[in-house]
């Protein structure tokens, strides 16, 4: 675990770059169909989703990451959480990590609240005990105490969310990494997930947050950048991106107040 003295950045991405290949199958002709007699030609199909990004994240701040949809931001995420490997290029992380993806990655639906609590906190190597202390924090934060015993599949989105970030937060990472996850909960909730994101910041933890709530943005994060089609198109101060990105979206900066929140 880094100390508080560790000059090292919280994350360091240098050169990255990530390239996706997927085999698809060739849209069949009839002459291929004939000629090949309904066997399938291949061929590899590649996006560039990450290209060449260079950045880095102070320990104890909040980076946002905004962008238009396929503009790579996941990928890029999913690769600081040592979930895709890079193609080109290193990712440097110092700390304990956790995520909080997008919804549907994590939790099993067919399980209880408890049992996915459970199995979440035993897969990061705590023991009894602590598991013991930290469920009750954990459905607390939540404030779900009345569901912790049905399955997740009876739960609300939000719900979902909910438990999803109480769990993250708990799990007192050095590094949150957050994709979109917050979108669902309720103002209140989010509000309350805000002020503790803070908190984890003050106690030195590093925030990586993704989202089109540019107005959240605005207020949560110490540096933001902006992903265009794989790239860094910028990495500056929240004002100045969020000014450059909703001209480029041309939305106009009302746009900005008016969602979320
Ligand atoms: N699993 C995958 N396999 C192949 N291509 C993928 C995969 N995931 C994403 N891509 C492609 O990579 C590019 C970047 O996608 P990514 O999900 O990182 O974008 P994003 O910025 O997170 O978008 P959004 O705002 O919609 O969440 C897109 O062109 C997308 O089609
Ligand atoms: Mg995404």
């Amino acid at each position: 675990m880094p100390s508080a003295s560790d000059p090292r950045p919280a994350i360091h991405v240098e050169d990255l770059s990530v390239t996706y290949r997927t085999s698809v199958e060739r849209r069949p002709t009839l002459r291929s169909m004939i000629v090949r007699a309904g066997r399938r030609e291949r061929y590899v199909h590649e996006i560039e989703a990450v290209k060449d990004v260079s950045f880095e994240v102070p320990r104890g701040s909040v980076l946002g990451v905004v962008g238009a949809n396929g503009a790579g931001k996941s990928t890029l995420v999913r690769s600081i959480a040592g979930i895709l490997p890079p193609t080109a290029g290193r990712v440097e992380v110092n700390g304990r990590v956790s995520t909080l993806l997008a919804l549907g990655v994590g939790f099993n639906r067919r399980l209880t609240g408890r049992e996915n609590v459970v199995l979440g906190g035993l897969a990061a190597g705590w023991s009894r005990e602590e598991l013991a202390a930290k469920y009750d924090d954990i459905v607390r934060f939540a404030e779900l105490k009345k569901f912790m015993d049905l399955p997740m599949r009876m739960y609300s989105s939000g719900m979902y969310g909910r438990l999803a970030f109480s769990v993250a937060v708990n799990m007192d990472p050095d590094i949150l990494l957050i994709d979109e996850a917050l979108s669902v909960g309720d103002a209140r909730f989010k509000r309350k997930s805000f002020r503790r994101m803070r908190k984890l910041c003050e106690a030195d933890a590093t925030v990586v947050l993704v989202s089109h709530a540019l107005q959240s943005i605005k207020d949560l994060c110490d540096q933001v950048i902006w992903m265009h089609e794989g790239e860094l198109r910028m990495w500056d101060e929240p004002d100045a991106v969020i000014e450059a990105y909703t001209e480029f979206l041309e939305v106009g900066e009302d746009a900005v107040t008016m969602e979320d929140v």
